[in-house]
């Protein structure tokens, strides 16, 4: 081999690395955004994300951390006679590329949506066949997020057809954060570690508490059930994704939002709100952007909360975090209020870390009240209304 071939060689090896090794960098915390599928479903336009780019601004929502604008399904009408993908011309009469400008402008990063099969699940042109045609398109826009669907899949393989498209954004030339959305059909938790950085566990989340819907449409706490035993799988650059955010939407009452979100902080899940940014009140703002939550899901360490007690209606779920400190939520799902009394002492909580409370004194503090309420010395006395909770952050006593 000449001098200079070999060179080239192993430049590109090294570049390939270091595209690679970005790869594996993405997501190290659950990533948070905003996707128009759960409020808009079809009916999106750049006026639309543009206007919604900008109340992400305004709101504070950007200040709290989300960071990522996704446009759904139903962005794309066709092919071109080479097979670039293109988008609706009257919705998107700017371009793509316009938009990932304008989101870029504002400090935020845009995420685009497309799927495995021959189309979406909206019918639209989907990327099998194309996934490094439409990889490179999508580095050439901007996009810094794929959600990858699942309908149309005629029979593929799903890790073998995610993994192609996982290959084609590694090669692209542009870091880009890959959500896997099939759904949890081949328990992607098994096989998704490094072929993306998130994946979706259950069908679609529905605006409803507790439903389970005959086209597989599920409630709040039957997505979170799904979750119980998944714990094992998440950490840091590879999320189960319990699906996209309600809060906000009509259907859920202000307990039911707040349960919502907590335990998909808990749950370390990804944080894609759902809602209309431009119109939220603030009960919901205040909810989505509780500082003291999102410290719970942004932890560090990545750990994903275990179901510690399940007594039918009631349960404790426990989130390991950094510094050996713990997040802790009592969770009413039954339709009356919860007269909780719980001795610290009596059920020693542990779990990684192993921490047991007889011998150690933890500080209390509630993240909803945003109030210390003491330690766990003392037995615990709370009263948490029909299908809410309470959520705790416990912190080790210097004395
Ligand atoms: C599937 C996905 C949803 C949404 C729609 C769009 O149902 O699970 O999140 O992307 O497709 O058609």
């Amino acid at each position: 081999m000449k001098k200079t071939n070999f060179l080239i060689v192993i430049l590109g090896i090294l570049f390939s690395q270091a595209q690679a090794q970005k790869f594996e960098e993405l997501a190290l915390t659950p990533p948070m955004g905003w996707n128009s599928w759960n409020n808009f479903g079809c009916n999106v336009s750049e006026t639309l994300i543009m206007e919604m780019t900008d109340a992400m601004v305004k709101s504070g929502m950007k200040d709290a951390g989300y960071e990522y604008i996704v446009i759904d399904d139903c962005w794309q009408v066709g092919r071109d006679s080479s097979g670039n993908i293109i988008p609706d011309p009257e919705r998107f009469p700017s371009g793509i590329k316009f938009l990932a400008d304008y989101i870029h402008a504002r400090g935020l990063k845009f995420g685009i949506y497309s799927c495995a099969g021959s189309k979406t699940c909206q019918g639209r042109p989907g990327g099998r066949g194309y996934q490094f045609q439409d990889a490179r398109q999508y580095a050439a826009w901007g996009v810094d997020y794929l959600k990858y669907d699942w309908c149309y899949d005629e029979g593929q393989k799903a890790e073998a057809a995610y993994k192609t498209m996982s290959d084609a954004l590694k090669e692209c030339g542009r870091p880009i954060v890959f959500s896997i959305c099939e759904w949890g059909e081949s328990k992607p938790w098994t096989w998704a570690k490094g072929v993306g950085h998130l994946w979706r566990t259950t069908p679609d989340i529905r605006n409803l508490y507790n439903a389970e819907i005959n086209w597989g449409g599920l409630g709040i706490v039957n997505i979170i059930d799904r979750q119980a035993d998944l714990w094992k799988y998440a950490g840091p650059g590879h999320w189960n994704d319990p699906d996209m955010l309600e809060v906000g939407n009509p259907g859920l009452t202000h307990d039911e939002n707040v349960t919502h979100f907590s335990m998909w902080a808990l749950l370390a899940a990804p944080l894609m709100a759902g809602n209309d940014l431009r119109s939220m009140d603030n009960e919901v703002f205040e909810i989505l952007t509780n500082k003291e939550v999102l410290a719970v899901n942004q932890d560090s360490l990545g750990n994903q909360a275990i179901r510690f007690l399940d007594m039918g209606d009631h349960e404790v779920w426990v989130k390991h975090l950094a510094n050996n400190e713990l997040a802790v939520c009592f969770m009413n799902r039954s339709e009356v209020e919860w007269d909780l009394e719980y001795d610290w002492k009596r059920i020693n909580i542990y779990h990684l870390g192993a921490i047991y409370f007889s011998k150690q004194n933890y500080s209390i503090r509630d993240l909803w009240k945003h109030k210390d309420i003491g330690n766990t010395n003392e037995v615990l006395k709370e009263k948490i209304p029909a299908h809410g909770l309470i959520m705790l952050r416990l912190k080790m006593s210097k004395e």
